[in-house]
């Protein structure tokens, strides 16, 4: 079963969907008029309820099959969100708003989402409902989190909840996962040193940051070289240090910034406690204060066995057996997916865009020839989950 051509037929008016959020691109939990756009196009297919303002700016409708008997729900979910960053594409419908653009194709997850539910609400050709979600807040606002707070996954019965990003490199109309960890989690890591100040020409007299800072910076490389088994994955980033501001003064301060990124509790764990170690061991050395705040951030996207093999057929049924790998290597990048899979089984699956600048550069634009293949995957995903009979 190929490319659905009800979905191919959709090509035009979904581009022109995922063109105008792409002209308007919006923030984190800002998502007002992406979010009202998409509860009134849910509201015009018919779908049998839609609710707005889960985790602040979501929104979720329900789309019942011809019938409901089997009792199943399964969950498909897009995010909404753009970066803070400006656009340099100089395409026609490039972002009209300064310095916010759609880099990560959050635009186009939500344009094929939308087209999924209106070939759903049309078609209605399965045995349960289909809950469609679309999230704010996925780029460093753990919008995903919000919504499974607010009861998305109890108030709509979410059984399996499923989840779609673009791939740029992988060629349009591929796919990729894996069973278990798939993504990152993705700490954060700010240090505070505090030395003393002194005359640059009397160092005796200092407690040097900069000296600190870079003994601190070579000793966390340590982490992932010796403390980490090599069999596992970890990095470790330190991405910013700052201290000082003229040649001839030891500043009195310095700070580092980083993420940290893993793919095992286990490892977190350890990676935590290997950096307080360290801090505390060169701030007693050089008698320095050094204050580490590790945030945790997004947790492990770790997908379920049963719902990846499940995709993964699903991804076949749509491209071919040789478009899909369900083998893939993990990405070192975060999700806030993670929190819908903590809370119920399912699978994020990876859909190629082909050719394209990276994510989260100034020159990506999502590649709309690859709406056909993800609206035909979300449609067969929940008509081979819960067949009409
Ligand atoms: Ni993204």
């Amino acid at each position: 079963m190929p490319i659905i051509n009800r979905a191919a037929g959709m090509k035009e008016e979904i581009t022109a969907w995922r063109r105008d959020f792409h002209e308007n691109p919006e923030i984190l939990y800002e998502v007002q008029r992406t979010a009202g756009i998409v509860a009134e196009k849910l509201r015009a297919f018919g779908c049998d309820d839609v609710v707005t303002g889960i985790g602040r700016t979501g929104v979720v409708a329900v789309i019942k099959g011809r019938d409901t008997g089997s009792g199943k729900v399964i969950g498909l979910r897009a995010d909404m969100d753009a970066l803070p960053m400006q656009e340099t594409t100089g395409l026609p419908y490039a972002s009209k708003i300064k310095g916010m653009m759609h880099a990560c194709g959050h635009d186009g997850h939500t344009a094929m989402l939308l087209g999924a539910a209106k070939y759903l609400t049309e078609t209605r050709n399965f045995d349960g409902t289909a809950i469609v979600i679309f999230q704010p807040a996925e780029e460093g606002g753990a919008g995903g989190q919000a919504m499974v707070q607010d009861g998305l996954m109890d108030r709509f019965g979410v059984q399996e909840v499923y989840g779609l990003h673009n791939s740029p490199g992988l060629p349009v109309g591929h796919f990729s996962l894996r069973p278990g960890p798939m993504l990152a989690a993705a700490d954060r890591v700010d240090i505070r040193i505090t030395g003393h100040g002194a005359h640059a020409a009397r160092p005796h007299l200092s407690i040097d940051p900069v000296a600190v800072g870079c003994q601190l910076y070579t000793a966390l490389q340590t982490i992932v070289s010796r403390n980490v088994d090599p069999l596992k994955n970890a990095v470790v980033s330190i991405t910013m240090f700052q201290a000082g501001e003229a040649s001839n003064v030891i500043p009195e301060t310095g700070r580092l910034q980083g993420t940290v990124r893993t793919l095992d509790a286990k490892v977190r764990d350890h990676i935590e406690a290997r950096m307080h170690q360290i801090v505390d061991g060169i701030a007693a050395a050089h008698g320095a204060k050094i204050v580490l705040n590790y945030e945790r951030g997004y947790p492990i996207t770790r997908n379920h066995a049963d719902q990846t093999a499940f995709a993964a057929k699903v991804a076949r049924d749509v491209s071919g057996p040789g478009a899909v790998d369900d083998a893939a290597p993990p990405v070192m990048g975060g999700e806030d997916f993670s929190y819908m899979l903590e809370a119920r089984p399912g699978a994020f699956i990876f859909m190629g865009v082909g050719d394209t600048a990276g994510l989260h550069n100034p020159a990506y634009d999502f590649n709309d020839e690859a709406i056909p293949a993800g609206v035909s995957f979300w449609a067969r995903l929940v008509e081979t989950a819960m067949p009409a009979r």
